[in-house]
């Protein structure tokens, strides 16, 4: 049996590598390759792949692989919306994602984010690096004194939960499906219209879906409390970025962590260093000392590593043996 698995990074070599030392009945081929309509050749042979990408998986990608031969794809990831899975559906693909490599890891980030907001992080160190050692006018806030609205109550939404309950925060949440023990504890509000005028900071942690594109738009911020604190590690489309640009302009956003961005994909894991960047955008928000931008790290954990890889090869080895996997999306 033979898997090919794209997108490999150096750090998940050794995982890849382990697992192939407990499975010699498979081989595991890596490439450092994106998934796209000029690498899909390389799975010529293989039966089944894993991917690790937010850049699209097109129709065309998958029509090439089914003539292949390849119907098992298993990604390293949890979000599914960079792939067409209705094409891969209608061709008889099979498609694997990993909901739950490290839940904790996402929350954490998040969480570690606000604080750095919410005690002017980034505008102390400037003033220390430049030997400015007074203390005003930066008064922080405690987290404990915040109403954390979370936005989508999977997995990654109520590790939040529990690490914001930790710190004294008080918590309400909004999803369209509700989990059965946070409602029993009362925390859902009705519609999102209730949570914004509830919060003073509002976390995302919902997929990206045709519904909720700009979710955060001006007229959601019109919605909520003035100086809202607004945390983003789901996916960049839920949030208009230049609706963003207007409510921390006028103080309707106190400021911003965002680890996702809406055209993320040619700046984010680029060595873009002495380059200019070409997004006005992207470059305004960058530039702000109250907004926090990483590049989609959140997940980049070694426990979170070891599961993508583990847990994708497992699912992708089940598909091809069984035909079916846990993580099953398709
Ligand atoms: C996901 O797992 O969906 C992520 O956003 C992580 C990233 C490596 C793309």
């Amino acid at each position: 049996m033979k898997i090919l698995a794209y997108g490999v990074r150096d750090d998940e070599k050794p995982y890849f590598k382990t697992w192939q030392a407990a499975h010699p009945e498979v081989t595991v081929s890596l490439t450092p390759a994106i998934l796209d309509e000029h690498s899909v050749d390389e799975a010529a042979g293989c039966d089944g792949i894993s991917i690790l990408q937010t850049d699209p998986v097109g129709p065309a990608v998958f029509e090439r692989l089914v003539k292949e031969n390849v119907r098992a794809v298993s990604s390293r990831i949890v979000g599914t919306d960079a792939m067409a899975l209705d094409t891969a559906k209608k061709l008889g693909i099979k498609v694997t994602n990993v909901p739950a490599y490290s839940p904790a890891a996402i929350a954490e980030f998040t969480v570690s984010q606000l604080l750095q907001l919410l005690r002017n992080t980034r505008r102390f160190e400037a003033k220390i690096h430049a030997q400015d050692f007074r203390w005003a006018p930066d008064v922080s806030q405690e987290l404990n004194q915040q109403t954390v609205g979370v936005i989508g109550t999977g997995r990654i939404g109520r590790a939040a939960i529990k690490i914001y309950r930790g710190f004294g925060a008080k918590v309400v949440a909004y999803d369209v499906y509700h989990n059965p023990e946070l409602e029993k504890e009362g925390i859902y509000v009705d519609t999102l219209a209730d949570l914004y005028q509830a919060s003073t900071v509002i976390t995302l942690h919902a997929p990206a879906t045709k519904d909720d594109f700009h979710m955060l738009d001006q007229d959601a911020f019109d919605q909520m409390n003035d100086g809202v604190w607004i945390v983003n590690a789901g996916r960049g489309t839920l949030i208009d970025s230049q609706a963003l640009i207007t409510a921390l302009d006028s103080g309707k956003v106190a400021g911003s962590a965002l680890d996702t961005y809406e055209k993320e994909l040619p700046i984010f894991n680029h060595d873009l260093r002495g380059q200019q960047i070409d997004d006005p955008t992207f470059n305004n928000l960058f530039a702000r000392e109250n907004v926090l931008m990483t590049p989609h790290i959140a997940f980049y954990t070694n426990m979170a590593v070891k599961n993508m890889v583990t847990v994708s090869l497992d699912h992708n080895l089940s598909l091809i043996q069984t035909g079916a996997s846990e993580d099953q999306v398709i």
